[in-house]
């Protein structure tokens, strides 16, 4: 190989004689039986995001043998490499905290180490969206496999998935209509093999995402983790990273302004994981790319929801598989999409719908002209409560409570909420707004789940489904209900949510996108200069966590670290 920066020779340890560096270099290597015929080939990195910890990846080995086995016919030589791993519930405080730490090792270890290419493992919610942001920053020809959905189970004769039906047992529970045994019984059934949750949640959401931006081989997105088609898909996109190691297809020429705006297109019609926009931010932050949330409610207003499934509808990932993936919602969007946006493939995405495979009868992904819900699956909300935007996913959302004014019942903390939720002299009626402060970014820290803030025990007890709930904390994309989230600025650094008191009116108008505190300015500038910010967290002086809280964005900014984002 006689370019210097390609294969074996690519970023050499630098010990001031590149000679040298190469001579130990390739002795270590050969310490594993590597060939001189081997070491000379195009070397494509893997993403091992394998964790005992990790149920969502448990298959990340058999996807590495086969991205392997595709790399190697081609005539490339691959080597995987270990990254962090992250699965949601196995994160304290929350995997959110820990995704820029993901994107970080990603980035670095794509530089430090020599690859032409690098194919990116990952799956659970968090790590698709961190592989591709450090992916993106470091600049080498990258393209995603992912470990696919996991397959529905059975309870007492229904069948069930995760996690949507994960939290509506647990609401059952809370409300007294099932018991611990049966909660344990659950446990057995809800993620009966390995993979990512099995319905729309973030994991599904960022798949699909993916797909549309270009960045994975069509077909990938949906295909179950335990189908034999998922090794398939992961062979063909070992022999295509040979191809894009020499063609220099970086993810700079794929992850364009279109592309992202075809990805939230698709976010939209599969009413997709409101964690997709905050995603979406950072990956595109990496690349010098704003996404701008008006210009997304915008989009919104032209796209329905058309895919059926769990939290918006009753299918799961394995019937949108089995109904064709994202290509049938790619046909139907087309005359919304920007089909010049390249793909991994080389091709455009125009050229990509032009050359799927012929449609057929399904009834998970509706017709563009009979949707599953008219208006944008998701809004975004401003008003004096949010200066710099809320999103509510009015597709998962009780139509009746859109337009709603109410009186707020607020919670200062995680802790706060924990301690006072189930009261029985909670002074709170269903027609309330609950109202939960410093969640987000720098206030929880991390931007925790909590959004899905639980129906107060009582009310739960009679009845009560679903009431106006606001926070600046995030949403699991499983989850549902009229549930406002990603309020800017966040409570803990100031933002007007923080102002709120129990007892304050609160008006929702989601068709109007309006979010309104009403109390007059005078007292609210009041308020302004009484506030105080919340106690530090224990351990910020130090660590991962002083970093964090110095550097996170807010969450239209993606959460990611400002120093991470491309300068202009
Ligand atoms: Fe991994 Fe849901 S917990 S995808």
């Amino acid at each position: 190989m006689s370019d210097k920066k390609k294969g074996i020779r690519k970023g050499l340890t630098n010990y001031g004689d590149d000679g040298f560096s190469l001579y130990l270099r390739k002795s270590f290597i050969k310490a594993m039986g590597y060939s001189d015929d081997a070491l000379s080939r195009p070397l494509i990195g893997i993403t091992n995001t394998y964790s005992g910890y990790n149920a969502c990846h448990a298959n990340v080995p058999d996807i590495i043998d086969a991205v392997k086995r595709g790399v190697m016919l081609a005539g490339g030589l691959p080597i995987d490499f270990p990254t962090i791993s992250l699965h949601e519930s196995f994160a304290f405080p929350t995997s959110m905290f820990l995704r820029n730490l993901m994107s970080i090792d990603t980035e670095e270890m794509i530089r430090a180490q020599p690859m032409d290419a690098v194919v990116l493992v990952g799956g659970c919610d968090k790590t698709v969206p961190a592989l591709l942001m450090g992916a993106a920053s470091a600049g080498v020809p990258a393209i995603v496999a992912v470990t696919g959905p996991m397959m529905t189970g059975t309870h007492h004769g229904e069948r069930i998935g995760a996690c949507t039906d994960c939290r509506r047992f647990w609401a059952k529970y809370r409300g007294g209509e099932i018991d611990a045994d049966e909660v344990e019984e659950l446990t057995n059934q809800l993620v009966p093999t390995v993979g990512t949750c099995g319905v729309m949640g973030t994991a599904s959401t960022m798949a699909l995402m993916t797909e549309a931006m270009g960045m994975m081989l069509p077909g990938g997105a949906a295909i179950p983790a335990t189908f034999a088609d998922r090794p398939r898909h992961a062979e063909l996109t070992g022999t295509r990273a040979v191809a894009m190691a020499a063609e220099e297809l970086t993810p700079n020429k794929i992850m364009t302004e279109a592309a992202f705006r075809n990805a939230l297109r698709v976010l939209l019609a599969i009413g997709g994981s409101t964690n997709g926009i905050i995603h979406a931010a950072a990956m595109a932050g990496r690349l010098g790319i704003d996404i701008d949330l008006d210009a997304f409610d915008a989009l919104g207003r032209d796209v329905p929801v058309l895919v059926d499934l769990k939290p918006s509808g009753q299918f799961y990932m394995e019937d949108l598989h089995r109904a064709g993936g994202l290509a049938p919602v790619l046909r139907e969007l087309k005359d919304l999409l920007e089909l010049d946006a390249l793909t991994v493939t080389g091709r455009t995405l125009g050229e990509e719908i032009d050359a799927l495979p012929a449609s057929y009868p399904q009834n998970v992904v509706r017709p563009f002209d009979d949707p599953l819900y008219p208006g944008g699956g998701m809004a975004v909300l401003r008003g004096n409560l949010a200066p710099d935007g809320a999103v509510i996913k009015q597709a998962a959302a009780d139509p009746a409570l859109l337009v709603h004014e109410g009186r707020a019942v607020v919670f200062t903390s995680l802790a706060d909420m924990a301690e006072r939720m189930d009261d029985p002299n909670l002074d709170v009626t269903e027609n309330d707004v609950l109202v939960l402060q410093n969640a987000g970014p720098i206030g929880a820290p991390g931007m925790p789940e909590a959004g899905y803030i639980p129906i107060p025990k009582k009310l739960a007890e009679r009845g009560v489904k679903d009431m106006v709930r606001i926070s600046d904390a995030r949403m699991s994309g499983t989850a549902f209900g009229t549930i406002i989230l990603h309020v800017a600025p966040e409570a803990a650094i100031g933002g007007p949510l923080g102002l709120v008191r129990n007892g304050d009116t609160i008006r929702l108008d989601v068709p109007n996108r309006v979010l309104e505190l009403n109390v007059d300015e005078s007292e609210l500038a009041e308020r302004r200069a009484d506030w105080t910010a919340p106690p530090p967290h224990r351990g910020a002086e130090r660590g991962y966590l002083n970093l964090f809280l110095d550097a996170v964005t807010q969450a239209p900014e993606g959460c990611d670290f400002e120093f991470l984002r491309k300068r202009r």
